[in-house]
């Protein structure tokens, strides 16, 4: 039976990564995945995760099965992280630990569909492409609302509005918590007060994709979108990813966050998440997880790693700086200075399909087919060659 399947295309990003591995041009450069880069090229395994690391080889006694929520230390810091010190909303907060912030979607598309009988999420155009894969696979019909003015480069946030108030009551409606991927424009608090009033006022029901935290502004900074939507008096699922932002990219690390209305919900609404994860991997794997339980309980590692995040998203503040002048001193008459506004990983760079191909055919230069370019991908040592290039081919 399998004779008469035809070839799956690619992955859009992480086919884009086997493409890129197979280039044998010694001058290829990787702007396509989101994986950070430090100033030498280099994805390196933080300072902190690697304490954190030699403590639990020294400590671990076992490899018995994790609870189906995964390790609790995890599960208490993850919310502490992310929803802040608000004891009201944490006391109406269940957490699990996922493998990955992907496997937290599919885990919460499976309880949305099967639980909740929810059959249609709205996400923003443009959107993560994954997103359309994981809640289809969930059997969940995806619509799309307007999110970023290609014209202008910013955030098209009259015509969101516009578009949420008219998605139907009771829908469920993903943001991105903060760096939206791929244009890196985010909304400010205002607006993020104004969306979640119109959450409210639809009955929607919110999933947050936070795959970026502490990439942007800061890790306080970057949370309070999210904490802004989980005061609006809607059911909430948090996606909170730390492939990023504690470069845990391989050990499959996240965890899914549910708030309720009250306690007895949210242990009741957890109850068949629990369902959904035993049916898809039964219980997570301990590693990332352990680790960053180990850093976030740990003052010392805790400030260790958050002055690690701050040196990466300082960098990648630098690098869109660099990117911008450098372009500017090549001679490219475009304006590029949008991306000064953006946050996090990405830039919706403007490029089209046929600049996107050029670069790579001809330079080994390596992005994404929308035109998303990954900043942390840039260094002093490459930027030449990068804007060089891309004055080339406009
Ligand atoms: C990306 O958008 O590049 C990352 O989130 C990696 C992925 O899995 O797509």
């Amino acid at each position: 039976m399998f004779e008469s399947l035809t070839m799956a295309p690619p992955d859009p990003i992480l086919g884009l990564t086997d493409a890129f591995n197979e280039d044998t041009n010694p001058k290829k450069i990787n702007l396509g995945v989101g994986v950070y880069q430090d100033a030498s090229g280099k994805t390196p395994v933080f300072t902190s995760v690697k304490k954190a690391e030699e403590r639990l080889w020294r400590n671990e006694g076992t490899k018995n099965y994790l609870a189906i929520s995964g390790l609790a230390e995890f599960d208490k810091q993850v919310q502490g992280l992310v929803l802040g010190s608000d004891t009201a909303l944490l006391a109406r907060a269940q957490t699990a630990q996922t493998p990955g912030g992907t496997a937290a979607l599919r885990v919460a598309a499976d309880f949305l569909k099967v639980a909740c009988k929810k059959n249609k999420i709205w996400i923003s155009n443009p959107s993560w492409p994954n997103h359309n894969n994981v809640f289809q696979a969930a059997g969940i019909e995806v619509g799309t609302y307007p999110y970023y003015d290609i014209t202008e480069k910013t955030l098209a946030f009259d015509a969101m509005m516009e578009a949420l108030r008219a998605i139907p009551e009771g829908d469920v409606l993903l943001v991105h918590g903060c760096c939206h991927n791929p244009s890196g424009m985010d909304p400010d608090v205002d607006q993020w007060k104004q969306i979640a009033a119109v959450a409210a006022e639809r009955k929607l029901l919110l999933m947050v994709d936070l795959a970026y935290l502490g990439l942007g502004r800061g890790l306080e900074e970057d949370a309070a979108g999210v904490r802004l939507l989980c005061q609006s008096g809607c059911d909430v699922l948090i996606a909170a990813s730390f492939s990023k932002n504690f470069g845990l990219y391989r050990e499959r690390t996240a965890g899914l966050i549910l708030i309720a209305q009250d306690a007895d919900a949210a242990k009741r609404a957890f109850s068949h998440v629990k369902q959904s994860i035993r049916a898809n991997y039964s219980n997570p794997p301990s590693h990332g997880g352990s680790v960053v339980a180990t850093i976030l309980g740990d003052p010392e590692l805790r400030q260790e790693w958050e002055n690690e995040v701050a040196d990466m998203r300082g960098r990648m503040q630098e690098m869109r700086q660099m990117f911008v002048d450098t372009l500017k001193a090549k001679g490219v008459q475009q304006d590029f200075s949008f991306l000064i506004r953006q946050n996090g990983m990405f830039s919706f760079s403007g490029l089209t399909k046929d600049h996107v191909k050029a670069l790579r055919e001809k330079y080994g230069i390596y992005t994404v087919a929308s035109g998303r370019i990954n900043v942390a991908g840039m260094t002093r040592n490459n930027m030449d060659a990068i804007c060089q290039a891309i004055a080339k081919v406009l």
